[in-house]
């Protein structure tokens, strides 16, 4: 009998080495997703006492940085359609929705000593209309609009953010707690840090070579903070879980010669490692490449001290550990290159030193920084496993822009090839619990206004009621999320 059990088991591994184009299933507790986020898709930016934001102020203030010229003033005016909002959800079949709280929207000042309580009422009807529809929330608590109170104070380069985000953390959990069991602290602090602090791309500029770091610690110790918050005084009773979502994106060398092979390395470790390795490494600490080569070009420029601060024992401990699971927002793989040094000049750009191309063979979005590379969801994936010890994961974003119209065929085919690679990844181990597709509809992408079109649906902008119509791509979504498989 073993040996008849025995020939069976070899006859399956053999036909299913021979053929590796069986085809791959996610398991039936996977979990499937979308998401929004406030500033992005709710408009109404000053109704009902909402606090002004600093992408409101940077907005306002700077008109022509928006390609189309259209901000978050209506962006999807989803503030009043959410209903509609839901039932396409519904439509979809989606098991939880991935959207944002406006920190603005509740506490106008960005502190809990004045609550808008019409704010709130537009995140209750909300997250009840979720539910009613069995729809699980998963909220971000800060997706990049900050109180411009606060930021007026100095936003996260100020020590006392740890605090303020900690103090609206709190509120928002006493709230939701009940209703809301999938949390994500802050979206892409990475991003935030080093496009915000260091570089001109977001909104404000300040004090380069410095802030970046300030910024990092900062913002990751004010996640830390809201995880503890909530494992002290929510966990046991509602089970919820929390997480923070990093920008990863997959990184290679631009060809295997030794520098751009470690220029590589140099870029994970400030792109990625930076921002993990305190939360998910046994260390608690930033890695130590990024501190020597951060340590060496501060004191090339004269300072006394190296300008990537300190994370004492203590707040080691805090940050050691600090999530249920990585959120990771994946879009794309970059070429990576050295490049000259420029040593004056302190920047976190500088710090890192390469250059970055994208594969010329890889398939153009609509966004300049956007081409398809599924290979690189695969490799990222085994690097953290390699390296932290198979987190347990959530795609909390991925997706493709393009023009406007319905049919979106290189959405499609971008969407059905990264889930093979997500398939693939899970197979060979990667702990990953479910995939959000960033974005339900098309909303305003930051800079690039409305002129690249994220949305499973595409809006209308120029319609009263912002109508929204269902794209090729939310079909074929929805057949994924039916069936289980990716068909070709
Ligand atoms: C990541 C950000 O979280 C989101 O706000 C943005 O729209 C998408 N990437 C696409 O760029």
């Amino acid at each position: 009998m073993k040996l008849l059990w025995c020939l069976i088991y070899i006859c399956i591994i053999g036909v299913e080495a021979w053929s590796d184009n069986r085809q791959r299933k996610f398991s039936n507790d996977f979990k499937f997703g979308v998401s929004t986020s406030a500033y992005q898709v709710e408009g109404a930016w000053n109704v009902d006492g909402k606090g002004e934001s600093i992408w409101d102020r940077y907005f306002h203030d700077n008109p022509k940085v928006i390609t189309d010229g259209r901000n978050g003033d209506e962006a999807c005016d989803s503030y009043y359609y959410y209903k509609r909002d839901v039932e396409m959800l519904r439509e979809l079949g989606v098991d939880y929705y991935r959207f944002s709280i406006s920190w603005p929207r509740v506490l106008p000042s960005g502190f809990p000593n004045e609550q808008n309580k019409l704010g709130f009422q537009y995140y209750d009807n909300l997250i009840d209309e979720l539910l009613k529809y069995n729809i699980t929330p998963m909220v971000t608590l800060y997706h990049f609009d900050l109180p411009q109170k606060l930021q007026d104070l100095g936003g996260w380069v100020n020590p006392l953010s740890v605090d303020w985000f900690e103090d609206y953390a709190k509120v928002v959990f006493d709230k939701y707690t009940s209703k809301v069991k999938y949390w994500i602290t802050v979206n892409q602090p990475n991003s935030i840090c080093t496009s915000a602090y260091g570089e001109a791309a977001m909104a404000p500029v300040l004090n380069k070579g410095v802030s970046e770091y300030e910024c990092t610690k900062n913002v990751l110790l004010a996640h830390a903070k809201a995880y503890r918050l909530y494992e002290k005084e929510y966990k046991n009773k509602y089970k919820g879980s929390v997480g923070i979502s990093m920008s990863l994106n997959w990184a290679d060398p631009a060809d295997n010669s030794t520098e751009n092979v470690e220029a590589t390395e140099v870029f994970r470790g400030f792109n990625i490692d930076l921002f993990l390795n305190p939360i998910w490494s046994k260390t608690g600490d930033f890695p130590s490449t990024v501190k020597k080569i951060v340590a060496k070009k501060s004191k090339q420029q004269g300072f006394s001290e190296s300008r990537l601060p300190v994370l004492s024992p203590k707040e080691i401990k805090l940050l050691r550990g600090s999530a249920d699971f990585l959120g990771i927002n994946h879009y794309t793989t970059v070429l990576v290159k050295t490049s000259d040094e420029d040593v004056q000049s302190p920047s976190f750009v500088n710090d890192v030193g390469v250059e970055i191309v994208l594969g010329d063979k890889w398939k153009q979005s609509q966004s300049a920084w956007l081409r398809s590379a599924p290979y690189g969801l695969y490799k990222l994936s085994i690097y953290l496993n390699q390296n932290y010890d198979y987190p347990t994961i959530f795609i909390t974003e991925h997706g493709w822009s393009t023009k406007p119209g319905l049919r979106d065929r290189s959405r499609v085919e971008n969407m059905r090839q990264y889930l093979n690679a997500l398939l693939l990844a899970i197979e060979d181990g990667t702990n990953v619990k479910g995939y959000t597709v960033w974005s339900l509809m098309d909303n305003v992408e930051w800079q690039a206004g409305t002129s690249e079109r994220f949305g499973l649906y595409e809006v209308d902008f120029e319609s009263k009621d912002k109508k929204r119509t269902a794209r090729m791509s939310a079909l074929v979504y929805k057949r994924i999320i039916d069936t289980r498989i990716v068909e070709e």
